[in-house]
Order: C-alpha cells, then sequence, then structure tokens
C-alpha cells in the first residue's frame, strides 16, 4: 500500500514533457486528427497525456519517491544533528523527548530532557514519582498537560510501552504524530508520522494547495507522507529523522532555503526557484 490514490500512472508522459508541449503550441500531435471544419482535434491518448503532463506529485510515483528520500537521507547522514534522542532507542526515552518536543524548541529541551532522565530513568521510576515531583522537573516547559499524561501513561499496569501505532494510539497523550514518532524511533517500525514541519515539507513539495489544518488537506499530507517512505524500518528511521530535520533547519516555516535542500530538484517549490524563498503570508 502507500501509494498515493489516483497518482499512479502520472509519470509515464513526463518523461516526453517538451515533445508534447512542444507538438501543442506548434502543431497538432501525432495523435491528433482533423475534422472536416479543418481544425484539429486531439485523440484520446493525447488528451490523457495532456492531463498527465504536470504530476501532482512526486510522491505518487515510487522510483521518484525512492528519489526523494535516499538524497533526503544522505543529507541527514551528513547535516542532522547530534541529539540526545537521536542516541538511543529506548521507547520510554523517545516517548520523553517526544512528550517534551510538543510546542517547544529543540534548544529548551536539551537540559529538560537530561535533567528528567537523570531523576526518572525508566518509566517504571517515573510511575514510583510523587505528581509534585514530575510537576517540579517539567517546570519551565509549560503545557504540564504533557507531563501529567506521561505520568499516567508511566502508571498503566502492562509496564511496557507497545511498539505499534495503533497501541501506542491508546494511551494518555499519544496522537497519531506520538505513535508514528515512537513507532519508529525507538522500535524501527517502518511507520508514519507528520507533524508541522513534516506537513510543510510535503506541501512545498508535493502539494501546494493542500491545507493541513483541513480534514482533507491533512489526509492528502499524511497519505503522501506514507507513499514516501522507504521500505524498511531501519530506513524509516533516519527517513522520520530527516524530514523532520529538513523542515527544522532547510525548510523553514520563515524560509525555505531551497538552495541547500537536497531535494530541490525534485520539489514543486525547489523547481520554481534557485535561492532561498522568504514566506511572509500563510499562503506557503
Ligand atoms: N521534534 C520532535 N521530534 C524530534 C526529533 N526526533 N528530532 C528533532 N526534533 C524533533
Amino acid at each position: 500500500g502507500g501509494r498515493v490514490a489516483g497518482a499512479r500512472h502520472a509519470f509515464r508522459p513526463c518523461a516526453a514533457r517538451g515533445r508534447w508541449r512542444g507538438e501543442h503550441r506548434d502543431r497538432p500531435g501525432a495523435g491528433a486528427s482533423r475534422r472536416s471544419d479543418g481544425r484539429f482535434v486531439r485523440r484520446d491518448h493525447d488528451l490523457v497525456a495532456r492531463e498527465t503532463r504536470t504530476p501532482r506529485t512526486a510522491a505518487g510515483e515510487p522510483a521518484l519517491a525512492a528519489r526523494f528520500g535516499r538524497a533526503l537521507r544522505a543529507w541527514f547522514r551528513k547535516n542532522g544533528r547530534d541529539l540526545p534522542w537521536r542516541r538511543t532507542r529506548d521507547p520510554y526515552r523517545v516517548l520523553v523527548s517526544e512528550a517534551m518536543l510538543q510546542q517547544t524548541q529543540v534548544s529548551r529541551v536539551v537540559d529538560y530532557y537530561a535533567r528528567f532522565l537523570a531523576r526518572f530513568p525508566t518509566l517504571d521510576r517515573l510511575a514510583a514519582a510523587r505528581p509534585a515531583q514530575v510537576r517540579e522537573s517539567w517546570q519551565g516547559l509549560g503545557y504540564y498537560a504533557r507531563a501529567r499524561n506521561l505520568h499516567a501513561l508511566s502508571r498503566r499496569d502492562d509496564g511496557e510501552l507497545p511498539s505499534e501505532p495503533g497501541e501506542l494510539r491508546k494511551l494518555p497523550g499519544v496522537g497519531a504524530y506520538t505513535a508514528g514518532a515512537v513507532a519508529s524511533f525507538a522500535f524501527e517500525k517502518r511507520a508514519v508520522l507528520v507533524d508541522t514541519n513534516v506537513a510543510r515539507v510535503i506541501r512545498r513539495a508535493f502539494a501546494p494547495r493542500a491545507d493541513f489544518k483541513s480534514g482533507r488537506g491533512s489526509k492528502r499530507i499524511w497519505a503522501i507522507a506514507e507513499a514516501l517512505l522507504p521500505k524498511t524500518g531501519a530506513q524509516t528511521w533516519q527517513h522520520n529523522q530527516a524530514i523532520m530535520e529538513l523542515g527544522a533547519i532547510v525548510c523553514t516555516a520563515r524560509t525555505a532555503y531551497c538552495n541547500r535542500c537536497p531535494v530541490q530538484a525534485l520539489c514543486v517549490t525547489g523547481r520554481r526557484t534557485t535561492a532561498a524563498v522568504g514566506w511572509k503570508s500563510r499562503k506557503y
């Protein structure tokens, strides 16, 4: 599965894009025929070619999705930041990092993360803590509900974190994004994730008109994210870290630094620009 619906055939005609375009403009294409009034009409296969000439998304074509992923991962191996939660596969530690990183910048999280884990090194130790201790360790990070959920989660009876996104989602405070993050970052499952950074990258690259805040747009962006996933779980760990990292340091909310982007040539926005693109509006 994973392919974006309807986009399956979108790419084949693209290889001959220039030729078709030229033919349509200057003279009828090879498939056109002359009507009795002397005007040319296109035959069906020509219309199909025209319709699919501009692909809606590179993610619909497996070969291009693979190219996108390979370029992205290669870039990440060289340029990704060495962050503490990228050095662990401990589900508890990954979950703590994701809880802290919701709505909070990486630079602010680093210290809290280390201190929190020094004080509560395992899920059991967190479960044994008093709420006031947990609150104290979270003081200053804000959105205390995140800590409360984490604490509640640690006190469930089974004591182990599940590895499947569907199971993870049943836990307090764990939504679709966090479920995908824990499954892929801790268990190296081939699980999809989309947060606002990832959504922005996908929207600019493949779906400029999609609105992540609408139900339909969100669905479309998740579907593209899924179609982009590499084959294996280990690659998925890197892929998910990489696409988040791209959104954090290259394809940022304020500016798209297309000139530094590893997937510029595979991106709708990148193909239109040569340098950094700044956005003032909600449009991008
Ligand atoms: N924000 C949420 N998860 C993150 C991660 N694994 N790395 C960087 N920023 C993140």
